[in-house]
């Protein structure tokens, strides 16, 4: 690939006072993060928070109002074919054939890229996921979790350092989330940076680096889950200390329902970015 030489350095996606709007709907008001390389790192928010709005400005789909952002060392807004060739996008719906096997849509989508032996790159992304028993399955006959995964295996034929994940187990059973969650644990193995959002709390914690809660058009917080559960207090009940979840700092922040959306704001001062 050319998108290497200049790309070594510096994190694999930089944030900076993004700004954007839907007429008079302010859904970003200034986001800042940075994702380091071989990462993954998680955008934590409600539904309609903006977490779809600040994937699609990072993977070029969508022009922001302001602040830039850089992927892989490539402005979105000057060089996007840069980005693009950079990275691969999972959105909310899964876009695999259902009509064809596993295997065939994988060789289908390494036939398009012109690689080179499609057959063993499917073999090697159906082992890697999981999926070698199902292989010669149509899609049609697969479980949500094994579309999901067979998603994010095809968005990984061409080894895009970067892959965005929004939502990636919206829909799915327990089951299919626990087998997703070993798949995006897969990528991080292998040196991919990943971006994923969710709306879900454990899933955060499960998988991700670093945790990043984005709030009315803010990033409110940054950091490990470690990082965050420190945020809290840990509460006392006589003498069995009990650690904040990041439930716990997810409400403080965000508040119950949003009804009581200010009721964090103590508990962040200092401590946005
Ligand atoms: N094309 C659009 N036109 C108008 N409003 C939009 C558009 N896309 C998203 N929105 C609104 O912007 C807000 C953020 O949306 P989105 O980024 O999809 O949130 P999330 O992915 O966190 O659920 C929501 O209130 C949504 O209704
Ligand atoms: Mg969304």
């Amino acid at each position: 690939m050319q998108v290497t030489a200049n790309q070594v350095q510096g994190p694999a996606i930089h944030v900076q006072g993004l700004e954007k709007s839907y007429k008079k709907l302010e859904v970003l008001r200034g986001v800042h993060f940075d994702v380091a390389r071989g990462s993954i790192f998680a955008l934590l928010g409600s539904n309609g928070a903006g977490k779809t709005t600040v994937v699609n400005i990072v993977s070029t789909l969508l022009k922001a109002d302001a602040g830039t952002a850089s992927v892989n060392g490539f402005d979105v807004a000057t060089q996007a074919g840069d980005v693009r060739q950079s990275i691969s996008l999972t959105g909310q719906f899964a876009a695999v054939d259902e009509i064809l096997s596993g295997r065939e849509n994988l060789v289908l989508v390494a036939r398009l890229r012109h690689l080179k032996d499609p057959g063993t790159i499917a073999d090697n992304l159906l082992d890697r996921f999981s999926l070698t028993d199902a292989a010669a399955r149509r899609v049609s006959t697969y479980s949500g979790g094994m579309r999901r995964r067979l998603d994010i295996a095809m968005s990984l034929i061409g080894n895009p350092p970067v892959i965005f994940l929004d939502e990636p187990t919206i829909g799915l059973d327990p089951q299919g989330r626990i087998e997703v969650w070993q798949a995006v644990k897969e990528l991080a193995g292998h040196g991919t940076t990943a971006l994923l959002t969710t709306q879900y709390l454990d899933e955060a914690e499960q998988l991700a680096d670093r945790i990043a809660i984005l709030h009315e058009g803010r990033i409110m917080v940054n950091g490990t889950l470690t990082e965050l559960k420190q945020l809290l207090p840990p509460a006392k009940v006589e003498y069995v200390e009990k650690q904040p979840t990041l439930e716990d700092v997810f409400l403080a922040i965000v508040g119950d329902d949003g009804k009581n959306g200010d009721a964090g704001n103590d508990r962040s001062a200092g401590t946005d970015k």
